[in-house]
Order: structure tokens, then C-alpha cells, then sequence
């Protein structure tokens, strides 16, 4: 340890002092007999300004104390040849901070490459530089150097590659540059050099590459630019470059935007099939764009916008397979948007706005799955907006239709574009009502759909897109009042509802406090605290009338065969008042009147003594069980989501099959049996709230999930991509603890006979609740005989087929499909009757890789997950066993699976299913 910190101590010593005291005083003194290379090098680096003194760069470079004449080979960054000549001086991004005019070229006269990129490099470069009369390679790039590039460089003949790009560097190009006829790259861009580009260019007969992008270049390009034969890529763009392209030249990537080029595309561009990118935006050149361009099947990126082009998008799309942006706006491009374009599979980015572009939008862009940006604005496109299938595979991020003639109305399957993050409709003729669906779109942060013929009420939904930012609704004819649950919109900045017909109080968020009068103007009474609006009245918080109309009507007509026997489980009553307090204490600083408090006090008061008042709440919430509320449907019933006055949702499933008046009765003998659920509590059953059996509509409340349901989830291939192999694990997990529960902790045991990846629901976790728990059998269609069995095809276990005889091991069974649905990604179907012959089929089974059978959306699990898989596989096959007596009780399953230590798997990639049906525990 102390011989080790002695060490460390003389390292020290060694290499700090000599640097900061020695050299600089003895060594640069002493120069005569030293090595010239050496020496230059020493000197040139006592001239460095240290930015961090405590950690000066090139520590390396000292002189060898005992020979003054040893070259500097040694050193970092500094190569020599053979005969201790240096030969290459690499001092990449090392950090010095100096100027080049205390360097002595003239040490260095065999000198190949100089790299001094990405540095602090300040000051002119020397002309002395020419006295590296065999550079080869020559980098400043990304440093601080002024004035011009010096006209000596043209003595460096034998220059390949010079890269000043990225510094300050003015002057004009020197005409000398013509005598590096060796040149291969010359970049030059990101400086501030100007003038014109010197006709000598032409003679650098190498040069593959030329940038000269954002620098104050002008004038027109010299003809002998046509010339340079070998080139393949030429950057010129953003400079003030006039007259036309060069003529001659076939490129694979030629940009030139921002420039004031004019007349025609050069006619070799025609055949020039190599080309990989083009970008001329923002110039004024002109001609037909159907005629003068050609098929680029290498064309990568194509942006022609802000010029003067004319003409139909008719190029053989097809052919442009590697195209990914396709950008042709602010041009004068008229006629339809081929349907072939979705031809050209990989096109991420659509931009085609402000032309002349008529006709409809092809249903077949709607299905590119590889589209990320669609804009199509301000066009005469017209016609509907019709997407066939449902964008479930949709990636996309931005559309804009803004400014056409799109009649119809928002297609409601754009809530599926889970990316979206920009939507624009604005300025159409779209009418009908805004589609809740929109709501879907969680990573939306700008809608605008202004100024079209959009009717109805702003559906509560809206309210849940939490990154939203911008929101127009103005200038529609949309009535009623502002949801609730736009309280919730906390990123909300923009907002414009101007020119509706909306009533009642806005939010009390700060984007509509700090709202402009404006942004609320010709509306039919909207009221609250913000600049041109009227305080609301006392009793306007009230969010329950919405619907008093049609309510009144259909209360009417049910009132006189009104027998209504409502419960609600006293803990929603609880968590009600809890809820509603809290929401209160969340909003109180900025909810100024009082009254508004009590209020929904006094709801509660009534709900808790009024049963009828629950019954009327969850008709008016969901309309009248509205197809539009509805968020699932099975056998038994169908599933609406109800959000309560109070702001609570709750997922109320309307019984299917009680329409007399006996089936009612009957169910009410049940009412001790769901009271019994009522108690149940445990974190993977989903909380049964109360029920209500009426003549007209009976129906049972639970907890919401907004994730919706395993099925669906598994369906949705965006969804099941998100859904990772820890998770499933998890839900598989839960769903056998949820049935361990019921079968082993439970007194009676409770069966639960309809396990399927319908009823089980995901929260925002991941974490599964299993739904309908004993319910199953109450709720089969058509059914008098309660004992009869309700299960979902696909999921019951064999011998019910010729058994009657309900118990635990069907749950088993159908647990087993469902493990086998997560981690294949669907129903395993045909898969489970190969098994059920499986002791045929083992040698089969041998063959089979788990690694082609598992979801193939998700890459194959590794280390110790993929070891759960292989373990919930072999589970899920005993749980599936033919024979219920060989197959494990939940509890079992349920330890089994929640015991860290699994049987260590050499390679998931290897294993095959039958090796899962050997495996022993
Ligand atoms: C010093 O270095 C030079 C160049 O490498 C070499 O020729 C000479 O022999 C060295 N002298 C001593 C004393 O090592
Ligand atoms: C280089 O080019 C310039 C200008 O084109 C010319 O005058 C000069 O003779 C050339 N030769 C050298 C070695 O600079
Ligand atoms: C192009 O190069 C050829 C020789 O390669 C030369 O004769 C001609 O003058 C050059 N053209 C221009 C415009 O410089
Ligand atoms: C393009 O190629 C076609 C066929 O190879 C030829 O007929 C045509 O003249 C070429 N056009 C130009 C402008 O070179
Ligand atoms: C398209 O791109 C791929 C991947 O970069 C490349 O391998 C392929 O050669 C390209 N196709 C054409 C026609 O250039
Ligand atoms: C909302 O849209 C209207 C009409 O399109 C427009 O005039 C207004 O400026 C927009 N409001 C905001 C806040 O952007």
C-alpha cells in the first residue's frame, strides 16, 4: 500500500512539475541542439491557455530528460516513421485552447495528416501552412478560426481531404484551391465565406464530395462545376446562389434548399437513378414535376417545397422503395393523391400541403403502417374521411387536414393513432359530433378542429387527453357544457371555444383563467373566472343536468313500472364522500366559491338514502346504456363506463336477459349471494360495488379499468408490443392468485367458471383484476336453470362437455388457456388439441421451438425471465391436463409460480415444448 502510494506519489512528480516549471523556462532555451519536432511542438503547446488548469491536456508532452534530441513519437496524438520523422499530428477534440500562429510548420515538412478538430483554435489560419508541402489530410473542423482561407493552401498538391467546416472563416474561396487536383472532400460549410464559388472548381477532377451549405456565398455556379465528374454528393444549400443548377450532373445526394435558384431541373436529373436524396426546397426553380423527374428506387428523402412546380404526383410510386419523405408543398401541384403512394412502403413523413391537390385522401395512406407525419393542408382535397380498417397498426404522430373542402365526420377510428401527438381538421366541413374516441389519445398535445360544422356536446373524454396543450374547438356548433373532467387538463396552455353554443362554468385550470376574452366569445352562457365572463351562479357547479330533457321524457315513461331494488355496497358510499372531499382539498386554493362544496356534499347526502338517485345517475351517465358508453360486450351482458356527477367512473354491466318481471324476482333471491361478493377484497378481483335489479334495466357496478380487458389488449398489436414479458408474468400471476383466493381462502369456495382474457382487466400497472367472480352463473342469457354452466368457447375445460359437474379444476383448466394466450399473444386454439394427444406428439413437440410459439411482437426473453416463461409454460400445460385430477390446484399453481427459484434454463432459444412437458419440478 505504501510502496503503491510511493509509486503514485513519482508518477506525479514525473509528469505535473516538468510541465508547469521545467519546460517552459529550460527546454524552449535550450532549443538549438534539440529535436526541431520536439522543440516546435513544446513551444507551440507553452502558448495554450488551460480552461482547467488542474487537468492540463497532452500530459505526454515532455521532453525525454536525458536526450534533448529524442523525437516526440511517443507523445499522444504524434506518429512517426521509421526514421523518428513525425508524420501525423492527431489532436482530435483533446481540448487546447491557442492559436495556430505560434505552430512552426516549417518543423514538420513531411507532415501527412493534421487533425486538430474540435478544438479551442482561435485566430487566422497562418499562410505558412504551406510549408506541409505532403499533407494529405487536413482538419480544423469545429474550432474558433477567423479571416480567410489562405491562398497558399493551393501549394498543398497533394491534399486530399481539407475539412474546415464549422468556424468563422470569411474571405472568398481562393481561386488556388484549383491546384488541389488531388481533393476528394472538401467541406467548407458552417462558416461565413463569401463571394462567388471561383470557375477553378472545375478543375478538381477527384472531388467526390463539396459542402459549402450555410456560408454567404452567391452569385451563379460556375459552368465548370459540370466538370466535376466524380461527384457524388454536393451541399450547397442555404447561401444566396442565383441562376440555374449545375446542368450536368447525376448526384447521389444533392442538397441545395434556401437559395434563389430558378428555371428547370436539370435534364440528366431525369436518368440519374443513383440519386438517394435531393432537397431543393426554397428555391424558384419551376417545371412539371410528373415530367421532368424519373424513377429513383434509391431515393431516400425527397423535399421540393416553396418553389414554383406544377403538374400531378403521378411518378411510379412503387418503385420508391427506400423513400421515407416525400415533401412537395407550397408548390403548384394540382390533380389527386395517388392511390399509389401507399405504394412506396417506407414513407414515414407526407407533407403535400398548400397545392391544388383535389379528390378524396386514399383510404390506402390510412393503412401505411410505417407513416409518422401526414400533412395535407390547406389543398381542395374534399370528399370523406374514410378509413376501411381500424389504424390499429397506425404510427402516426402528426396529421393535418387543415383548410380542405372534408365533409363527413371525424372518423372515430383515429383514436386507435395512439402516437399521435398532433391533430388538425380545422377549417373543413365536418360535421356530426366530436368522436370520444379522440379520447384515446393519450400522447395528443395540439387538436384543432375550428371552424367546421361539429354539433353535439364536447364529450367528457376530451377531458382525458392529459398532455394536451392546444385545444380549438371555435367556430362549430357545439352546445351543452364543458365536462368535468377537463378540470383534469393540467397541461393545457391554448384553449379556444369561441363561436359555439356552450353553456355553464369552464374549469378553474389556469389555461382557461388565463384564457383571452376571445377564447370563450359567442358562446350561449358560459360563466366563471376569467377575463369577459360572468361569475357562475350558486347552484351552476351542478354537473348532472346535461341530459335533463331527454331524463325527464324516459323517467316518465318508466316511472309508473318503476320497482327498483338498488344497493350500493356502503363503501362506495364512503369512498364517495372521501373521493369528493379530497377533490375538494386538491382544488380548494383555487375554487373560490364555497357553495360549489356543498353541493356535492348534499349529492351524496341524497345517494345514500335514495336509491333511485343511483339508479337515475348511472341511466343519465351513460344515456340511456348508449351504444356510445359501451366499452365491451360478452355473452352475459354488455359493459358501459359511467362517470358519476360526482367524477367517479365506474364499469356498469347491464344484465342481458332479465326483461320479465320473473327473471327479476328471481335474481333477487340472489341478492344475499352478491352481497357475499360484495365483501370480497383483494387486489386481483375486481371490486363489485352494488347491483340494481329494475323492470327495465339491471345492472352490476364495479371498479373501471382503463386499460380494458387482456383480450383486447393482446389484440391490439401497438398494446401487446408495450406489454413486456415481466409484465404478463405479473398478470399471470395475478390471475392465479385471484383464483387461489376464491377456491382456497374462501368459505364457501366460490368457482368462477368464466375465466377468459375478457374478464380479466388491466390497470395502468399491469396488474390483473379478474372480473365477474360467481356472477357467471347468474348472468347466462336465457336461463332458468342457474346450475347450468356459463363459460366462454375456447376456454372451458373438456369434461364439461359431457358433465354438468362444475368445480375449481375447470377454473384450472381455463387458467391454463389463458397463460398459454399471454405468452403466445393469442388463443392458443389448435395449439391445445395437439396437446391434448400429446403423448403422440412428443416427438413432434420435440421438434417445436418455445422461441417460435411465443409472442412473436415481443423480442425472446432472457436470464431469469425468460426461466418464469419456461416455468408458466410447463404450468399452463399441466393446468391443461385432459384429466382434472392431474391437474394442480390453483394454490399450488399460485406458490409455484411465485417462487423465485426457477429451474435454471440454459437457453431460451433452445428449448422445445417437449422439453416442457419432461421437465421436472
Ligand atoms: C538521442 O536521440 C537521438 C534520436 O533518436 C539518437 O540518435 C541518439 O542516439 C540519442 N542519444 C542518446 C544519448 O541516447
Ligand atoms: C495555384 O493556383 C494559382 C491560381 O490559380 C496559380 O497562380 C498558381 O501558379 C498555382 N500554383 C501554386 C503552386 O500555387
Ligand atoms: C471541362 O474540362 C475539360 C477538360 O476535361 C475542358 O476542356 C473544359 O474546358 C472544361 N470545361 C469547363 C467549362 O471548364
Ligand atoms: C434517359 O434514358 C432513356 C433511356 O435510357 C433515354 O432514351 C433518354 O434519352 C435519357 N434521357 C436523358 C435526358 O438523358
Ligand atoms: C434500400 O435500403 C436498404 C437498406 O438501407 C438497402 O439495403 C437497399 O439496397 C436499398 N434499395 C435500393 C434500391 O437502393
Ligand atoms: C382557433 O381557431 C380559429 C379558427 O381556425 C383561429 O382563428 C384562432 O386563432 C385559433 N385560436 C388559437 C388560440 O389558436
Amino acid at each position: 500500500m505504501v510502496s503503491f502510494f510511493k509509486e503514485s506519489l513519482l508518477i506525479l512528480l514525473v509528469g505535473f512539475f516538468p510541465i508547469f516549471f521545467i519546460i517552459p523556462s529550460a527546454a524552449l532555451n535550450s532549443n538549438e541542439t534539440g529535436n526541431g519536432a520536439t522543440i516546435s511542438l513544446l513551444k507551440w503547446k507553452s502558448t495554450f491557455q488551460y480552461t482547467n488548469p488542474s487537468s492540463p491536456p497532452l500530459l505526454s508532452w515532455k521532453p525525454d530528460s536525458k536526450n534533448s534530441s529524442a523525437p516526440p513519437c511517443k507523445w499522444q496524438g504524434i506518429k512517426c516513421n521509421q526514421h523518428g520523422t513525425v508524420v501525423d499530428i492527431n489532436l482530435r477534440s483533446v481540448g487546447i485552447k491557442g492559436k495556430l500562429s505560434n505552430f512552426d510548420f516549417s518543423s514538420f515538412p513531411h507532415l501527412l495528416g493534421l487533425d486538430l478538430k474540435n478544438n479551442s483554435l482561435y485566430g487566422t489560419i497562418p499562410s505558412s501552412i504551406s510549408n506541409l508541402s505532403e499533407l494529405s489530410f487536413l482538419s480544423l473542423s469545429k474550432n474558433q478560426f477567423h479571416g480567410p482561407i489562405p491562398n497558399s493552401i493551393g501549394s498543398l498538391r497533394n491534399l486530399s481531404v481539407v475539412l474546415l467546416y464549422a468556424n468563422y472563416l470569411s474571405g472568398t474561396i481562393p481561386p488556388s484551391i484549383g491546384n488541389l487536383t488531388r481533393l476528394t472532400y472538401l467541406r467548407l460549410h458552417y462558416n461565413e465565406i463569401s463571394g462567388s464559388v471561383p470557375a477553378e472548381i472545375g478543375k478538381l477532377s477527384s472531388l467526390v464530395l463539396l459542402t459549402l451549405f450555410q456560408n454567404n456565398l452567391g452569385g451563379q455556379l460556375p459552368l465548370e462545376m459540370n466538370n466535376l465528374t466524380q461527384m457524388k454528393r454536393l451541399f450547397i444549400g442555404e447561401n444566396n446562389f442565383k441562376g440555374h443548377l449545375p446542368q450536368q450532373l447525376c448526384l447521389e445526394k444533392f442538397t441545395a434548399p434556401s437559395n434563389r435558384f430558378s428555371g428547370t431541373i436539370p435534364k440528366t436529373m431525369k436518368n440519374c437513378t443513383k440519386l438517394m436524396r435531393l432537397r431543393l426546397e426554397k428555391n424558384r426553380l419551376t417545371g412539371n414535376i410528373s415530367e421532368d423527374f424519373g424513377v429513383y428506387p434509391k431515393l431516400e428523402y425527397v423535399d421540393l417545397s416553396h418553389n414554383d412546380f406544377y403538374g400531378e404526383l403521378s411518378w411510379e410510386w412503387a418503385r420508391f422503395q427506400n423513400l421515407t419523405k416525400l415533401s412537395i408543398s407550397n408548390t403548384r401541384v394540382s390533380g389527386r393523391i395517388p392511390i399509389e403512394l401507399a405504394q412506396a412502403r417506407q414513407l414515414q413523413e407526407i407533407d403535400l400541403s398548400s397545392n391544388h391537390i383535389v379528390g378524396v385522401i386514399p383510404k390506402e395512406l390510412w393503412d401505411m403502417a410505417s407513416l409518422r407525419v401526414l400533412v395535407l393542408d390547406s389543398n381542395k382535397l374534399s370528399g370523406n374521411i374514410s378509413i376501411d380498417n381500424g389504424m390499429l397498426y397506425s404510427n402516426l404522430e402528426k396529421l393535418d387536414l387543415a383548410a380542405n373542402d372534408l365533409t363527413g365526420s371525424i372518423p372515430s377510428q383515429l383514436g386507435n393513432c395512439l402516437r399521435l401527438r398532433d391533430l388538425n381538421t380545422s377549417h373543413n366541413k365536418l360535421a356530426g359530433g366530436l368522436p370520444l374516441e379522440i379520447g384515446n389519445l393519450q400522447s395528443l398535445e395540439n387538436l384543432d378542429l375550428s371552424r367546421n360544422l361539429l354539433v353535439g356536446e364536447i364529450p367528457p373524454q376530451i377531458g382525458e387527453m392529459l398532455r394536451l396543450e392546444t385545444l380549438n374547438l371555435s367556430h362549430n356548433e357545439l352546445h351543452g357544457r364543458i365536462p368535468s373532467t377537463f378540470d383534469g387538463l393540467l397541461s393545457l396552455t391554448y384553449v379556444d371555444l369561441s363561436y359555439n353554443q356552450l353553456e355553464g362554468p369552464i374549469p378553474n385550470t389556469k389555461a382557461f383563467r388565463e384564457a383571452p376574452e376571445e377564447a370563450f366569445a359567442n358562446n350561449k352562457d358560459l360563466c366563471g373566472n376569467a377575463t369577459g365572463l360572468k361569475i357562475c351562479p350558486p347552484e351552476s357547479r351542478k354537473k348532472i343536468d346535461g341530459k335533463k330533457h331527454n331524463m325527464v321524457l324516459i323517467l316518465s315513461i318508466i316511472t309508473p313500472c318503476l320497482s327498483v331494488l338498488c344497493v350500493l355496497v356502503a363503501t362506495l358510499i364512503v369512498f364517495s364522500i372521501r373521493r369528493g372531499r379530497k377533490r375538494q382539498a386538491g382544488t380548494e386554493g383555487n375554487r373560490e366559491n364555497e357553495s360549489g362544496k356543498e353541493e356535492e356534499e348534499t349529492l351524496f347526502a341524497i345517494w345514500s338514502y335514495d336509491n333511485k338517485m343511483l339508479y337515475e345517475n348511472i341511466i343519465e351517465s351513460t344515456d340511456n346504456f348508449d351504444s356510445k358508453f359501451c366499452v365491451g360486450e360478452g355473452a352475459t351482458g354488455s359493459v358501459y363506463k359511467a362517470e358519476l356527477p360526482t367524477g367517479q367512473v365506474f364499469a356498469v354491466k347491464k344484465l342481458r336477459s332479465l326483461q320479465d318481471s320473473e327473471a327479476a324476482t328471481d335474481l333477487r333471491s340472489f341478492t344475499a349471494e352478491i352481497r357475499a361478493l360484495e365483501e370480497i377484497k383483494h387486489r386481483n378481483i375486481v371490486k363489485l360495488y352494488g347491483y340494481c335489479f329494475h323492470t327495465r334495466h339491471s345492472f352490476l357496478v364495479y371498479e373501471f379499468f382503463e386499460r380494458g380487458s387482456l383480450g383486447a389488449l393482446l389484440r391490439n398489436d401497438q398494446q401487446a408490443r408495450e406489454f413486456g414479458w415481466i409484465e404478463r408474468l405479473n398478470v399471470i400471476k395475478g390471475v392465479s392468485n385471484a383464483l387461489s383466493y376464491m377456491h382456497h381462502d374462501c368459505s364457501p369456495p366460490m368457482v368462477h367458471r368464466d375465466i377468459s382474457s375478457k374478464n380479466i382487466l388491466l390497470d395502468s400497472e399491469y396488474e390483473a383484476h379478474v372480473s365477474d367472480f360467481g356472477t357467471a352463473r347468474l348472468l347466462k342469457p336465457n336461463s332458468s336453470n342457474w346450475t347450468s354452466f356459463a363459460g366462454t368457447f375456447g376456454y372451458t375445460a373438456p369434461e364439461l362437455a359431457y358433465t354438468m359437474e362444475v368445480n375449481e379444476k375447470c377454473d384450472v383448466y381455463s387458467f391454463g388457456v389463458v397463460t398459454l394466450e399471454v405468452i403466445l399473444g393469442s388463443h392458443p386454439g389448435g395449439f391445445i388439441s395437439c396437446l391434448s394427444s400429446r403423448s403422440a406428439t412428443t416427438s413432434t413437440a420435440d421438434h417445436i421451438l418455445l422461441k417460435d410459439v411465443v409472442d412473436q411482437r415481443l423480442f425472446p426473453p432472457t436470464s431469469q425471465v425468460a426461466e418464469q416463461v419456461v416455468s408458466a409454460m410447463k404450468l399452463a400445460f399441466e393446468c391443461l391436463s385432459s384429466s382434472p385430477q392431474s391437474r394442480p390446484s390453483m394454490n399450488q399453481v399460485s406458490k409455484q409460480l411465485s417462487t423465485q427459484k426457477q429451474p435454471p434454463v440454459e437457453s431460451f432459444l433452445s428449448v422445445t415444448l417437449g422439453h416442457l412437458f419432461n421437465l421436472e419440478c
